[in-house]
């Protein structure tokens, strides 16, 4: 199981006082030094974390995986673009949310999404759909020129009870083979912590785990290498 460390809240710390620490591209290379398989960065239209400059930079100091989450926009279109991250993942984004609040609806966009992606798949970088664990997503994803899907896991993190929460699981379970079976490479992200994240690792379909909140949190207190580490240990590697 490999994981991709999202960096945006470094980033979050730094713009509360609008100057250079802690830096994002820092914390990307000392991910990247604990053991992170890719760096993650959700570009937005607002601007609140990751700014233009921090993903010129990642991009040019991320050695293993640059992974530009963005809205399928023309303006990060062309970002993507002129900036070649080895993989963009499509988000929704609404402009009041405090996160991804859910998939997105490909089946509402999906004849501006399969537009949207060819110039991509051209450039050679790989495009993955943020979605829900359905059936009918992961088709349309793999219709519209989609390499990867990452399978969204918020609604399991947010379970309350270990019923409600293996149900959820299984739900994840089956779309992600259903994915695989279908050629497409399988992540899962989204409201994963140090105490919900380790069942992934023992579902063979599900390549990859993304998380931020929960590593940069862990941070404050531990340190990041440390925070990564321990990630990784829990997901079954020997970090
Ligand atoms: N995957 C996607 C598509 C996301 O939008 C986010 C949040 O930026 C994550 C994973 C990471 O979520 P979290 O910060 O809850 O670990």
């Amino acid at each position: 199981m490999r994981l991709s460390v999202n960096i945006d809240h470094i980033a979050t710390l730094r713009n509360a006082r609008n100057e250079f620490d802690p830096d994002p591209v820092e914390a990307a290379l000392l991910a990247e030094k604990s053991g992170a398989a890719g760096i993650v960065c959700h570009l937005r239209e607002d601007r609140r974390h990751i700014r233009d400059n921090d993903l010129e930079r990642l991009r040019r100091a991320v050695t293993t995986k640059l992974d530009l989450e963005m809205a399928m926009t023309d303006e990060m279109q062309l970002i993507a673009l002129k900036t070649r991250p080895e993989l963009v993942t499509l988000v929704p984004e609404k402009r009041e949310e405090l996160t991804t609040e859910g998939g997105f609806d490909i089946a509402r966009h999906y004849e501006t999404l399969v537009e949207f992606i060819k110039p991509l798949n051209d450039a050679a970088i790989a495009v993955s759909i943020f979605i829900e664990p359905d059936h009918h997503a992961i088709d349309l994803a793999r219709q519209a020129g989609a390499d990867m899907v990452e399978l969204h896991t918020g609604i399991y993190s947010l379970k309350e009870t270990e019923e409600e929460r293996e149900k959820e699981l299984e739900n994840v379970r089956h779309a992600a083979r259903y994915a695989r079976s279908l050629g497409l490479s399988v992540v899962a992200g989204h409201g994963l912590n140090y105490r919900n994240a380790a069942p992934f690792s023992r579902i063979d379909d599900i390549e990859e785990v993304s998380i931020g909140h929960a590593i940069i949190a862990r941070a404050a207190f531990t340190g990041l290498e440390n925070a990564v580490r321990e990630m990784l240990v829990l997901l079954g590697g020997d970090a």
